[in-house]
């Protein structure tokens, strides 16, 4: 098989009507806060426990076609032994790899950030291939201010992001190529919308400079939302008109999926704003890539005890089938009422 055998097989797996994506690639910080929450130490064992419990979820296949992982997990096993990236493989998902190193402060350029991770990233990548890895993500994140982000932070960003998509093709992985605008701030959701814009402009030119096949790509972005502290809040058709009217502005056709991020919306409002989303035409495949909004509620019903573990996969498995309805334009809010 070809190395553009190899990325389009993946795609066709990963980019499916009514499937979308788990991610459930915490780092070490990220998961440990998320487990405090609910009083669970984060011991490798329990993280361990955690993600097996997500990842032998019975029937999420039906609406999980990928799922990202964080380094560790995909050394760890199953309860009855088998590697976690063998147990999603199984089934018929396809194990990823989250593989930036976190983001800081760009210097001289205050407010803005960079993320990390291009050195040494071709070696990290083969690695996890040969630990079953078929795709990657890699996410840039941008704070909204008065002035950030700057022209700067945006071409930077869009820099690494370019750079790393094309070392993953290379290579014969899928990248998730994911810019976060961030929803925190008072600013409004036209304010968004000129963000996203930018930022979208600025990384389908690098890719291309970079020469990035499109086709072979997932995009993972925000969607335009107002911020969590402005004023006004808005509906989901008007996230839906104001995202898709930025989404035709930037993202060729060439792209086969996008793949939202939940971003801090609760999991009944990612579901809505992407069913909304759905409801139209658009020349891309409109999903999901949720980290808090698939797991939140799977975390309140685990509490870390092993009773817990049916009731902790019952809520998986509802929200993976009411995003699943969702990539269809089929998601009523009476649905989730249902168990
Ligand atoms: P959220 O859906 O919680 O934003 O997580 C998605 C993700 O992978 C962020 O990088």
């Amino acid at each position: 098989m070809t190395i553009a055998d190899e990325l389009q097989a993946t795609i066709e797996q990963m980019v499916q009507p009514g499937k979308g994506i788990l991610a459930a690639d915490e780092s070490h910080l990220t998961i440990a806060k998320r487990f405090a929450a609910i009083k669970v130490e984060s011991t490798e064992e329990n993280r361990r426990v955690y993600r097996a419990l997500l990842f032998t979820t019975p029937g999420i296949e039906d609406y999980i076609s990928g799922v990202i992982q964080f380094e560790e997990t995909l050394d760890q096993t199953s309860d009855d032994d088998i590697l976690l990236p063998e147990v999603l493989a199984r089934r018929g998902i396809v194990p990823g790899i989250k593989v930036d190193k976190g983001k800081g402060p760009l210097a001289l350029s205050p407010g803005d950030l960079i993320t990390y991770g291009l050195d040494g990233l071709a070696e990290r990548l083969q690695h996890c291939k040969s630990q079953g890895a078929r795709f990657a993500k890699w996410r840039d994140v941008y704070q909204i201010s008065g002035h950030n982000p700057t022209s700067l932070a945006i071409s930077a960003n869009a820099e690494m992001l370019a750079r790393y998509s094309a070392v993953c093709q290379e290579l014969g992985i899928v990248p998730i190529v994911e810019p976060e605008v961030l929803i925190d701030g008072d600013h409004s959701l036209a304010r968004c919308a000129e963000v996203i814009e930018a930022v979208q402009k600025e990384i389908f030119h690098a890719l291309h400079r970079h020469h990035v096949v499109l086709e072979h790509i997932i995009l993972k972005p925000s969607m335009v939302l107002p911020g969590k502290d402005h004023s006004v809040r808005a509906s989901p058709e008007e996230i839906a008109v104001a995202t898709l009217r930025v989404f035709r502005r930037t993202v060729p056709a060439a792209v086969p999926g996008i793949n939202f991020l939940s971003g801090g919306l609760s999991p009944e409002q990612a579901t809505a704003n992407l069913n909304a989303m759905n409801v139209g035409d658009a020349p891309w495949l409109l999903s999901f890539s949720y980290g808090r909004a698939l797991q939140q509620p799977v975390l309140q019903a685990w509490q870390g005890k092993a009773e817990n573990v049916g009731a902790a996969q019952q809520a998986l498995l509802k929200r993976a089938r009411l995003n699943g309805a969702a990539q269809r334009g089929e998601y009523q809010e009476s649905m989730e009422n249902t168990a």
